[in-house]
């Protein structure tokens, strides 16, 4: 088995030697652009990383899947970054504030192409549920992106309501690559559904974690502006919490702060901080991803892996949860 580092290498490697077409200019350099200026990789490397616990043998049939999640999550960072009006990722400008936003859009449809292209490069003999575990995954995040969007104008959601949302948004995407190494390493089902479920849970704890780095973080090693989600109205994990925690005085304030208009940006912001801490919800949140990754860690067991397995999953789930970024 190779280490974390060995994989992460390798991913590094291989989408720096992604080619894309250059004509037209407007709608491939945004493309390069935003593939250029980083992330985490988080997909493409889970993706190894579970094919890995499987087989040594790291070639083109894996990477080539891996370079189509990558790109698939960059596509829906695209028509992300439109949807939620963000100025700024990964420390740049956004390509819809670099550029514009149908440029924004287009680039993205072609990503998205794109993604499917690579996928099916990997041709093995169950590339039909490889293509349909992806399918699948691609419509939930749509169907996750929507609730998301429909949520900003509803008053309040329930802790329920959210964790299916957040499910669909993010999780889905990250159970995927989980159980896609697997699967074209030839894993056992169960153990490839059993990844599939970490994956699942340990994408909860990703975007909760997300949802606090947005209000708590610092915006340097974000790369994202600090209460973007504040003032776009988002149902985030620590604004759901709120809604169930505030009473009386508390409830009068949530409501004053959420009726500030973007001229008061900042106070917005510093209010619904100081709010989040006062109710508790800021510690909590901590918590909480914690317990999802414990929750990911006990979908893997008793499910026929090694030691060495588990603690490879163990090694990887923590360098998402421990993160600043
Ligand atoms: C951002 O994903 C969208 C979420 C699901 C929170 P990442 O945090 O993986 O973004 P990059 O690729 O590392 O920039
Ligand atoms: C993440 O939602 C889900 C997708 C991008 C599909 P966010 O809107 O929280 O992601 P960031 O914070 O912009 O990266
Ligand atoms: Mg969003
Ligand atoms: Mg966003
Ligand atoms: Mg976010």
């Amino acid at each position: 088995m190779y280490s974390l580092k060995e994989l992460d290498a390798i991913v590094a490697r291989a989408i720096s030697s992604l080619k894309f077409v250059k004509e037209p200019a407007g709608l491939y350099e945004p493309l390069e652009y935003m593939m250029s200026i980083g992330g985490k990789r988080l997909r493409p490397r889970l993706c190894l990383t579970t094919f890995n616990l499987f087989s040594d043998d790291i070639g083109p049939q894996i990477v080539s899947p891996a370079m189509a999640l990558e790109i698939f999550h960059n596509f829906t960072l695209l028509h992300d970054d439109i949807m939620d009006r963000a100025d700024t990722r990964r420390g740049q400008a956004t390509v819809c504030r670099k550029w514009n936003d149908n440029v924004a859009i287009l680039s993205g449809d072609v990503m998205c192409i794109m993604a499917y292209q690579y996928l099916i490069e990997y041709g093995g003999g169950n590339l039909q549920k490889v293509l349909d575990l992806f399918s699948k995954t691609s419509a939930q995040v749509c169907e996750g992106q929507q609730y998301d969007m429909d949520f900003e104008n509803q008053p309040t959601v329930t802790g329920g309501e959210y964790l299916q949302m957040i499910g669909l948004k993010t999780a889905a995407l990250i159970a995927c690559p989980a159980k896609m190494g697997a699967m074209i390493a030839d894993a056992p089902e169960t153990m490839a559904d059993a990844l599939y479920d970490y994956g699942w849970q340990i994408g909860l704890a990703f975007q909760i974690c997300d949802d606090y780095l947005d209000t708590f973080g610092n915006a340097n090693v974000f790369g994202k502006k600090i209460g973007g989600d504040i003032l776009c109205g988002k149902k985030t994990w620590l604004l759901v919490e709120a809604y169930k925690r505030a009473t009386g005085a508390d409830r009068a304030r949530l409501d004053a702060i959420m009726a500030l208009g973007d001229d008061r940006a900042a106070e917005k912001i510093s209010a619904m901080q100081q709010l989040y801490i006062n109710l508790g919800i800021k510690a909590d949140a901590v918590t909480t991803i914690e317990d999802y990754h414990a929750r990911a860690m006990q979908c893997l067991e008793g499910k026929g892996f090694s030691a060495e397995q588990v603690a490879q999953m163990q090694e990887f789930s923590a360098t998402l949860v421990h993160r600043n970024d």
